[in-house]
Formats: C-alpha cells, sequence, structure tokens
C-alpha cells in the first residue's frame, strides 16, 4: 500500500471519521473492457468505475471503453449502463457526469484486425481528450479467452507502454482451472507485459475487513505477540453463502467451491492471517510473506486428502423460511453432478509460528446464514483453580473474531464471573462495529482495486508465484478427490451448515466450529 503516492484530497466532514483523509489522486487513464457486455462488468466493473466518478477519484480525463463482440453504438452502449444506475438510484446529473467518459469499440477476441481498429479508436480518443495512452486492459472474460487476447494484444503494439505513459492488465478469477493452465496463462501474460503490469484480481482483498486484518495484527502492541501456536489453539475461517448458484452453473460445474472459493478467496484470508510481519508495508514485502505461509503448508497426500476434508452438495431444503431446490435441479447442471458446493478443510502450516494448530476452513453455497469471518481460538486456561471453587463446567476458550461480512467488525469473547454468590463464569463480548465507529459502512472492493491499479499499486493483487503455490495445493486435492474417491461427495440440505461431517472433522480432534 502507498499512501505516498497521491496527493491528500479531502478530509471527511463527519466527526466519527476524523482523521480519515483520501490519499490518493489517479492518473489519466483510459480502462479497456473486454466482455463489456458481460455479466462481471455489468454487475461489479461500471458500477465501481461510477462510484469512483461519483466521488471524485477518477481524473477528469479518464476514459471508459467498452470492448465486445456486440454491435453497439457509444449511445446504445450507455443507455444499457445508465438504466441499472437509475434502477439502483444514481442521480442523474452524477449518471450524467459519468455517461460522458463512456465509449464502445465492437470486437472479436480473437479477430487480428478488430485489434488494430480498437488502436485507432484509443489512439484517436486520447488525442482528441487530451490524455496520455496511460491504459488498464480489465479482462472480464471466461479465461479460455485470455491467450487469444494476449496475443492479439502485443501483435497489434497495444500491451507496450508509449512514450512516458504505462499500461497494464487486470486479471479477473479464476486464474486458471489448475496449475498447469496458470503456469501456461503465466507464460502468456509474461510474453507481453511484465509482472509489474499484471494485477490478477481477487476482490476479497479489496474489502476494508479483509486489509485490516494486518492492521489489527500489526498496529496493536497486544494482539502479534499472542499470534502463535503458544497461545492460538486452532483457527476458524468461514465462508458461509445463502446464495446458490446463481444461473452461473456453466462455469461454476467446472469450478465447485474448491476452485471458485478455497483457491482463491480463502487462501488469500489464510495467508494473511498466518503470515509473518512483512518488513514493509508494501506489495512484494508483503506477497513474499503470504508466499511463505504457502510454501510452509505441504499439499496434501491422497490418505490426508481423505480424512482432511469433507465434500458436499446441497439438496433441496429452505433458507430464510423459502424453500428452495437442489444443486442438482439448478439450470445448466448435468444430471448426477458431483460438483462440490461445500468444503471444509483442516491444513497444517509447519511452521515455528504455527506447526500444531490446525487451521479449519469451511465454505458453502445455500447455508443456514451468510457470513464470513476469522476466529482465533485461544487455548484454554488450566482451570483446577476454578474447579476448587466448585465450578465444574469447561471454560471457554478466548475468541478473537474478525467479521468480514457483513456486520463488518471485530470481537473478542472472554470469560467474567456471572454476578451472584456462585462462582460462574459467563462468557461476555468486546464489540467494535465499522457503522458505529466510522459512520459508514466500507466501500465496494472493486473500487478501491480499480483505483489502486490506476496508481500502480499491486499491494492486493495475487502475485504469480501466490497463484501457483495455491494451484499446487488445490490440485493435490481435486486429484486425490477424483483417483480415490475419499471422502464421498454428501448431500447436505439447504440451510443447514454443511453435512455433518464436517462437524465430526473438529469433533475429531476435541474441537467445535463456532456459531457464526
Ligand atoms: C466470487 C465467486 O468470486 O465470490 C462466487 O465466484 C461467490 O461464487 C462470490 O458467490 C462471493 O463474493 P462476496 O463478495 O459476495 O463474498
Amino acid at each position: 500500500m502507498n499512501p505516498g503516492a497521491g496527493v491528500e484530497l479531502e478530509t471527511a466532514e463527519n466527526p466519527l471519521r476524523r482523521g480519515s483523509v483520501t490519499l490518493r489522486a489517479a492518473d489519466p487513464c483510459t480502462f479497456v473492457v473486454f466482455g463489456a457486455s458481460g455479466d462481471l462488468a455489468h454487475r461489479k466493473l461500471l458500477p465501481a468505475l461510477l462510484q469512483l466518478s461519483r466521488e471524485r477519484l477518477l481524473h477528469p480525463k479518464t476514459a471508459v471503453v467498452g470492448f465486445a463482440r456486440r454491435e453497439m453504438t457509444d449511445d446504445q452502449f450507455r443507455s444499457e449502463i445508465g438504466a441499472a444506475a437509475r434502477e439502483r438510484g444514481v442521480p442523474d446529473a452524477e449518471w450524467r457526469r459519468f455517461a460522458e467518459h463512456l465509449f464502445y469499440c465492437a470486437g472479436v477476441f480473437e479477430s487480428g484486425k478488430d485489434y488494430a481498429a480498437l488502436r485507432s479508436f484509443l489512439d484517436e480518443l486520447e488525442k482528441k481528450r487530451g490524455a496520455p495512452p496511460n491504459r488498464i486492459y480489465y479482462m472480464a472474460v471466461p479465461p479460455s479467452a485470455l491467450p487469444a487476447i494476449f496475443g492479439n494484444l502485443e501483435a497489434n503494439g497495444l500491451a507496450r507502454p508509449q512514450g512516458g505513459a504505462w499500461t497494464r492488465v487486470i486479471v479477473e478469477k479464476p486464474f486458471g482451472r489448475d496449475l498447469a493452465s496458470a503456469r501456461e496463462l503465466n507464460a502468456k501474460i509474461h510474453e507481453c507485459f511484465e509482472e509489474r503490469q499484471v494485477f490478477r484480481i481477487d476482490h476479497y482483498l479489496g474489502k476494508e475487513t479483509v486489509q485490516n486484518i494486518l492492521v489489527l495484527r500489526l498496529a496493536n502492541g497486544i494482539f502479534e505477540p499472542l499470534w502463535n501456536n503458544r497461545y492460538v489453539d486452532h483457527v476458524q475461517i468461514t465462508v458461509a453463502e445463502t446464495i446458490g448458484v446463481e444461473g452461473r452453473a456453466g462455469y461454476y460445474e467446472q469450478a465447485g467451491v474448491l476452485r471458485d472459493m478455497l483457491q482463491n478467496h480463502m487462501l488469500q484470508l489464510l495467508t494473511l492471517t498466518a503470515m509473518e510481519p512483512p518488513a514493509r508495508f508494501e506489495a512484494d514485502s508483503i506477497r513474499d510473506e503470504k508466499a511463505k505461509v504457502l510454501r510452509s503448508m505441504e499439499p496434501l497426500k491422497p490418505e490426508e486428502v481423505a480424512r482432511s476434508t469433507v465434500r458436499g452438495q446441497y439438496a433441496a431444503g429452505s433458507v430464510a423460511g423459502d424453500p428452495v431446490g437442489s444443486y442438482q435441479e439448478e439450470p445448466g447442471v448435468a444430471p448426477g453432478s458431483a460438483t462440490e458446493t461445500f468444503l471444509a478443510v483442516r491444513l497444517e502450516i509447519d511452521n515455528w509460528r504455527w506447526a500444531g494448530t490446525p487451521f479449519y476452513l469451511r465454505s458453502g453455497k445455500r447455508l443456514a446464514k451468510r457470513s464470513t469471518e476469522i476466529a482465533i481460538v485461544y487455548r484454554r486456561p488450566p482451570y483446577p483453580l476454578f474447579r476448587s471453587m466448585g465450578y465444574e463446567e469447561p471454560i471457554e476458550s478466548n475468541v478473537l473474531r474478525l467479521r468480514i461480512q457483513p456486520d463488518e467488525g471485530t470481537s473478542f469473547s472472554f470469560g467474567a464471573k456471572a454476578p451472584g454468590w456462585a462462582m460462574r463464569l459467563q462468557p461476555v463480548r468486546m464489540d467494535f462495529d465499522y457503522l458505529t465507529s466510522f459512520g459508514a459502512e466500507p466501500p465496494e472492493a472493486y473500487e478501491r482495486l480499480l483505483l489502486d491499479c490506476n496508481l500502480g499499486d499491486s499491494t492486493l493483487f495475487a502475485r504469480e508465484d501466490e497463484v501457483e503455490l495455491a494451484w499446487e495445493r488445490v490440485d493435490a486435492i481435486a486429484s486425490a478427490w477424483q483417483k480415490t474417491g475419499q471422502p464421498p461427495l454428501l448431500s447436505y440440505p439447504s440451510g443447514s451448515f454443511g453435512p455433518k461431517e464436517a462437524d465430526e472433522l473438529l469433533a475429531r480432534d476435541g474441537r467445535r466450529w463456532l456459531r457464526v
């Protein structure tokens, strides 16, 4: 993170946010959105750019150019995005201000001549707007389209920076579908871009609460000394969703929760939680430490996969009182599909800080509640002292919970004496809540990430080695499942917390999942 990269723009007037200063001034640049007519561009990317424009965080000479197969004029492109913006309640004046930055160029990803046309389009647009050719190519496309796009960008001189300007590329997840394809993709990208130009997005890293993991650990005297196997019994990371596959079966059938969530979001949460303090708060120092965590986590052997993972698929049930169908009934899901929508896994990080302190991770769709959190569960104190006073119940562990979403915040639970004559301990909680403390919801992850890319700050993006190390660990699980069929794919009712075998995974170690 590089706060020195910009100038001070504003100090928030809200007294609750006193001291929160925006230190970023964006460079003029052109965002070229590949796959501009697709779902991701419409749901996340363009709304994030619009919001940045509303907050006056984009340079006035910013342009956003949609590049996709469908023939459309600039105005048609604008009106498609405008309709959705109005539905979200964006005031008309704000929308019109943003619309002036929007342009569209139709093209086929595989067609070399369309890139020559794109090049002239961009050159002309930048000339007209008096903007330097700083460019961000945003790949909101399926991974299979990437090799052709990179080849064509290179062949048409679009990848190389011109004059003193810069070019960068943002690549969406999934970054490949296994180690071999991720390596191939990295090699292909590096034929035209250097690593410092490549921004592999994992939107979890843009979440304010995920950035707070390091701040909580390292900006407070009391946590870091207790952040190790001497004091921490185990760590639980839960990413629970209530939604199903939401019409994305075409993609999800190939991914499953293993590739959709563990390879990226969940391992990012794990590495940020487990890493050593970096020497400096900057991209490579932080990413070096995250990569070391993955290196200390040996890929699981097939017999460990059978013992240490639980996989499931949702059956019909009800979520928040509404009946919902099974995964097998989702449109686009193959009959008899063996794709997992739930995963629980026990991982060990074999280094001085964490050896002997397991990390339990679980994620699933159609679970009982939406909640992403990291729970640091501390060792229990010895308790003969309390027993001698007639207190026979087990003493609860202290738990530090980092609530990533929703209800963003942090809480710490500890035991207190319940008032009364008898010695009775009761867990109580100290709570920090973003909304109450800062008077504002944290900003959308994509806004932060787009601005960081514009500023050339890759701290919150995954580096080549991180992505490959993560795939190596995920591949070990995928191939053991495929070869041995163990553990079997279990069914769980929608609206539950996954198969009961996920509880047994912890029960075998004398532990249990915390309620989220
Ligand atoms: C995406 C996955 O990366 O993250 C989705 O492809 C998942 O399947 C989503 O639902 C979760 O993101 P968030 O920000 O809603 O937790």
